[in-house]
């Protein structure tokens, strides 16, 4: 079935070229005449890469409700972080990171219906905001700490359910989608942590971080059912 669908992806992407970006579904043999467009609705359905506006199996809404509510709480911490932030270069960093932010809400808003939105999405935006906007008023390396922090946990989260992806065909459209989210959180992550410096948190700036990634976890855990 991988075989026939790693052909059937090859196939997709000969067809697609010559198609544009209409959706096309795939072939059941890689085999068949490229040319016989007619021929690509026999397409076996469960070769399909699934594209934004498909629907998704039922599995995969838990996981990609915790990345829509996760980004909507990334967006909200670089709002928190500018509302208070008076560094010029923290504000460029905030500003850079929350276009970012806004570009992967929009990338994951585009799968998951809304239908299958957290329900608590208002709590999840207050808490962002606090998680930016708190270290904020304690100046730039608390900030950095608290990026560096949250983005090790995203990187994390989101590589897990990438490897849970690797041998489904079918999502590797989505799947891509969350390897381009991903390298953008381990970008943020790195220039959070080389701005911070390599000099040692304080006890509180470290409780505050283990804090930030142990309410991240318990967040996810209650998004994936709410
Ligand atoms: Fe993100
Ligand atoms: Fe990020």
């Amino acid at each position: 079935m991988v075989d026939h669908c790693l052909q059937a992806s090859k196939l997709q992407a000969k067809v697609g070229a010559a198609h544009g970006p209409k959706k096309l579904m795939l072939a059941e043999s890689a085999t068949a005449p490229l040319s016989a467009a007619g021929r690509l609705e026999s397409f076996n359905s469960s070769c399909v890469v699934l594209v934004p506006g498909n629907k998704l199996p039922a599995w995969m809404f838990a996981d990609l409700r915790t990345d829509h509510a996760g980004e909507i709480g990334a967006v909200c911490i670089y709002q928190g972080v500018l509302k208070f932030a008076r560094d010029p270069l923290l504000r460029a960093f905030a500003e850079n990171h929350l276009a970012t932010e806004q570009k992967h809400l929009r990338l994951i808003a585009e799968w998951l219906p809304k239908d299958q939105h957290s329900r608590l999405l208002p709590l999840w935006r207050l808490a962002g905001f606090l998680t930016g906007a708190l270290p904020a008023l304690f100046g730039s390396k608390a900030v950095y700490a608290t990026i560096e922090a949250v983005e090790t946990f995203v990187n994390h989260h989101y590589q897990e359910q990438i490897l849970a992806m690797t041998s489904r065909i079918e999502l590797s459209a989505l799947r891509q989608t969350l390897l381009d989210c991903q390298a953008d959180e381990v970008a943020h992550r790195d220039e959070a942590a080389a701005a911070r410096g390599p000099s040692q948190s304080g006890w509180v700036l470290s409780a505050w971080c283990a804090m930030v990634g142990v309410g991240s976890k318990a967040a996810v855990s209650l998004i994936r059912h709410i």
